[in-house]
């Protein structure tokens, strides 16, 4: 938090996202909070709350409209204000093109090796470009200076970055990709591919979660755009526009929210059991995710099973609990998806659950924050099967909730995630033989080695939290502008 204002003295930061942090929500004569299941906002929320400023974003609650004031703003933290959430409307067919279509079904599946494949339609694409251009228009009336410092976030918002610059030549861009970025070839399908990249590189800074996805998109910019690349600063210059390409992992608030308010782990552990229905003795896994195709909830569900059928002492004594987050659900391969997940769950349960002991719990709803918690303070082991994943907080959410440094965390290779916490028990979830192993290599962990790999992984937690991760791209902005001023002066 120190590094971030240090950086931030006397500027209000906007921030531009699809989701926004605080979904209002009527239900009969009341108008309830949710805070969505996403990656992107557990991160940037707390930082915004550090900065103050405005965040603009797709007002998406049912009584989202009641909230807002002339300018189409509410406070937010509804209960401790401390910013300004400014909310864009978007009609249906702009929501179907832009936000289902463009971003969800072509750019997405793109972005990830899940083996879907992405569906592009001009129709969709125009409906990105308007999109685009209406939050662009609102980050200029937002602004209260030539030079405001503006926080791109995420694919849905590709154009976004040169479409400000052209408005605000003079603004701090910091423009981060929260999913993976693809090879040349496979991004190179996207028949808006050119368009796509110019338009990032109207950023000041370029941010992704890995080197290797910095790679991959220095190539494709060489690949498909004419543009001097330095490697060794690694910035990318066009038309006498500068950005720096750098890969700045994305993480979590530390010290966590709730630090020092809850009760302790065992009281929690004894609330969830008795919850459930289980036994105190009973063991608990977790898997917490949006119910998405790239998240490989089925693979997990089957390393479950596998787990039962080598390790038969287990049946009736472990109970695997997924929370699954409806999302885009009005696109046909999120049904189809979710119709899977419940259908691997109910086989496995009906050859492995025993007296009310099932060997599945699917919680297929929306959760809040203090709920999801609760399940990572009382589960013996966490999984994050991922096939493909950007970052993958919820790895750093269970690392950071375990205080009583207990509990083992499973983790896909493929997520950002397990570039830095080395002591999960790393796994290919393709591999299901491998993945079930793992799980009862945690479910049978001695206390001490429990304790070695999560006092490890919550110092890295701790030590590279979301206050780093902004802070460290405001300072590399300065760094570039600076480097611009220079470039300028002497021609
Ligand atoms: C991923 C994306 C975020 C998105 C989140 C939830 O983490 O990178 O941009 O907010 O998923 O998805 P949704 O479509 O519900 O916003």
């Amino acid at each position: 938090r120190t590094l971030l204002h240090k950086h931030l003295v006397g500027e209000r930061i906007l921030v531009v996202s699809n989701r926004e942090p605080y979904i209002h929500i009527r239900t009969g004569d009341t108008v309830e909070v949710h805070r969505p299941a996403s990656g992107l906002v557990t991160a940037v929320e707390p930082v915004m709350r550090a900065c103050s400023g405005t965040w603009i974003a797709h007002g998406s609650g049912s009584a989202d409209r009641e909230t807002v004031d002339s300018h189409d703003r509410v406070r937010v933290p509804p209960h401790k204000p401390e910013y300004n959430l400014r909310r864009i409307w978007l009609t249906k067919e702009e929501e179907e093109g832009y936000y289902y279509g463009f971003a969800n079904e072509g750019l997405w599946p793109l972005c990830h090796i899940a083996h879907v494949r992405p569906v592009f339609r001009t129709s969709d694409w125009q409906q990105y470009v308007r999109i685009n251009q209406r939050f662009a228009d609102a980050v200029v009336k937002e602004a209260d200076s030539d030079d405001p410092v503006v926080l791109v976030q995420d694919y849905h918002f590709a154009l976004l970055p040169a479409m400000i610059r052209k408005a605000l030549p003079k603004a701090t861009i910091i423009t981060f990709w929260h999913i993976p970025w693809p090879n040349p070839e496979s991004f190179g399908i996207c028949p808006w591919r050119e368009e796509l990249l110019k338009g990032m590189l109207g950023s000041t800074i370029l941010g992704f979660h890995t080197p290797y996805h910095c790679k991959n998109f220095l190539e494709t910019v060489d690949r498909y755009l004419e543009t001097r690349i330095e490697h060794e600063s690694s910035t990318i210059s066009r038309r006498g526009q500068l950005t720096m390409v750098e890969s700045y992992p994305i993480s979590i608030q530390w010290p966590p929210a709730w630090q020092g308010t809850l009760p302790p782990v065992d009281v929690t552990r004894s609330e969830i059991l008795g919850e459930l229905g289980l036994p105190l003795d009973h063991l608990i896994g977790v898997g917490v995710d949006r119910m998405d195709y790239t998240k490989g909830i089925p693979e997990r569900f089957m390393a479950v099973e596998r787990l039962f059928e080598l390790h038969p002492e287990l049946v009736g004594r472990f109970t695997f609990v997924q929370i699954a987050a409806p999302s885009r659900s009005a696109l046909e391969e999120y049904q189809a998806f979710e119709a899977r997940v419940h259908s691997h769950a109910e086989r496995i349960n009906g050859r492995f659950s025993r007296d009310g002991r099932p060997a599945i719990i699917l919680k297929a709803e929306h959760h809040e924050p203090e709920q999801v918690n609760r399940y990572y303070r009382a589960a013996d082991v966490c999984m994050v099967t991922s096939l493909h994943d950007g970052m993958n907080l919820v790895a750093k959410e269970y690392v950071a909730a375990r205080d009583d440094e207990r509990g083992a965390l499973v983790l896909s290779q493929f997520t950002g995630a397990a570039h830095e916490l080395h002591e999960a028990l790393i796994v290919n979830p393709y591999h299901v033989e491998q993945t079930a192993e793992a799980l009862h290599r945690a479910l049978t962990m001695p206390d001490y080695e429990q304790r070695e790999r999560m006092r490890s992984m919550r110092m890295l937690v701790r030590d590279f939290n979301v206050y780093r991760w902004a802070g460290r791209m405001l300072l590399d902005a300065a760094r570039v502008r600076q480097r611009e001023k220079l470039a300028a002066r002497i021609g």
